[in-house]
């Protein structure tokens, strides 16, 4: 089969890390006779040089034309003195809106071979972490209505509102117990329902929509609660549903509780098949260009596009098993480094995957 991609280098490590996953796909053609076809677009800091805008609309176009889309990461600090509706992160809410990707699913998980980098005292942590986080993404506070007003209670004030419809509820609800059906079967729905009118709906639509699914259980946890719970007891969690927001912040503590946010994949799907697929980690510009950064965040997001937009499981799992070999064989980029194993850099690392893939 032949399949689009839409690439978005974008800034920082971005076209690094992408760099790599690309060899790693083109080795998977190879072998199980796809082939996947490159256009690459620019998004972020670099589209701001370039165009004078932080999502050039060729760039929405190319992805809306393509099967599916690889992101490596945006920003930079030459770009954050910029306001609002100009800096690179704009480029990010832009295409989640305008691509309709409504759904963020981040992995944290816990790789048997990396325990020492997690933060977490061992008797915590157990046999591993294996935690979804489910991310309502194109609503909530961050896409609601804001402003500025001059008679402010104080003086002038600025505000950002939170709205959730029943619709939109429901569609991410749904999406977080299907993934939990293929999982342990529960699900904790993290709101602040006992303070936010939106987050008392939100439960509600939650409990509706978990009588369709006997069998996964579903807990509600205010997101104060849930952020104290990650770090006390992160292996009470199977997948989690929240909102945008509240999903930014406890996708963020979930990655550091496995200690190498190098190692992280994220896929934002809509409807149908397509999906926009990056590492959870950022554009980390003090590595730049330095052959630091470690390209398996973005390469096992690439498996994720495989396994959820191309429908390819057994090509995904080979992609995961060359990762899970190249760490068993002691290969380290600088972030998940310790002691008695090899350090390599990004483009070695690519290298080794690549020769990993059976
Ligand atoms: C993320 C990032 C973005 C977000 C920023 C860069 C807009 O933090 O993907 O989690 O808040 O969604
Ligand atoms: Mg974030």
């Amino acid at each position: 089969m032949n399949y689009k991609i839409a690439v978005i280098p974008g800034d920082g490590i971005g076209p690094e890390v992408v760099e790599q996953t690309i060899r790693v796909l083109d080795k998977i053609g190879s072998i199980y006779g796809h082939t996947f076809e490159y256009s690459k677009y620019l998004a972020g800091g670099c589209a701001i040089d370039a165009t004078g805008e932080p999502l050039p609309e060729e760039t929405v176009e190319g992805c809306r034309n393509s099967n599916a889309v690889l992101l490596g990461a945006v920003g930079g600090p030459k770009w954050d003195t910029l306001p609002g509706d100009k800096r690179p992160e704009k480029a990010l809410l832009g295409l989640r809106g305008k691509l309709g990707l409504y759904a963020n699913l981040r992995t944290a998980v816990l790789n048997k071979e990396l325990k020492d980098a997690c933060p977490l005292r061992p008797e915590i942590v157990g046999d591993g972490i294996d935690i979804m986080v489910v991310r309502e993404l194109t609503g909530g506070i961050y896409f609601g209505e804001r402003g500025i007003r001059e008679n402010g209670k104080m003086g002038p004030e600025a505000f950002d509102t939170e709205t959730y419809s029943v619709g939109e509820v429901e569609r991410i609800a749904r999406i977080a117990f299907d993934i939990a059906l293929k999982r342990n079967r529960k699900v904790t729905s993290v709101d602040k329902a006992n303070i936010l009118e939106s987050s008392r709906l939100w439960r509600e639509v939650v409990e509706r929509v978990s009588k369709d699914y006997p069998n996964v259980s579903l807990e509600h946890m205010y997101v104060d609660n849930a952020s104290m719970q990650l770090v006390r007891n992160p292996n009470q969690f199977d997948v989690i549903v929240t909102t945008n927001m509240f999903g930014d912040i406890l996708s963020d503590e979930a990655s550091m509780i496995t200690g190498s946010i190098g190692m992280l994949p994220s896929a934002s799907l809509g409807e149908g098949s397509f999906g926009l697929y990056e590492p959870v980690h950022g554009s980390a510009p003090d590595i730049e260009g330095q052959d630091k950064a470690n390209p398996i965040a973005t390469i096992l997001s690439a498996a994720m596009m495989l396994k959820y937009t191309l429908n390819l499981p057994k090509e995904a799992k080979a992609i995961e098993l060359a990762v899970d070999r190249v760490l068993e064989e002691g290969y380290r980029t600088g972030d998940i480094m310790s002691p008695g194993k090899t350090l390599v850099g990004t483009t070695k690392m690519g290298e080794l995957i690549v020769s990993f893939i059976e």
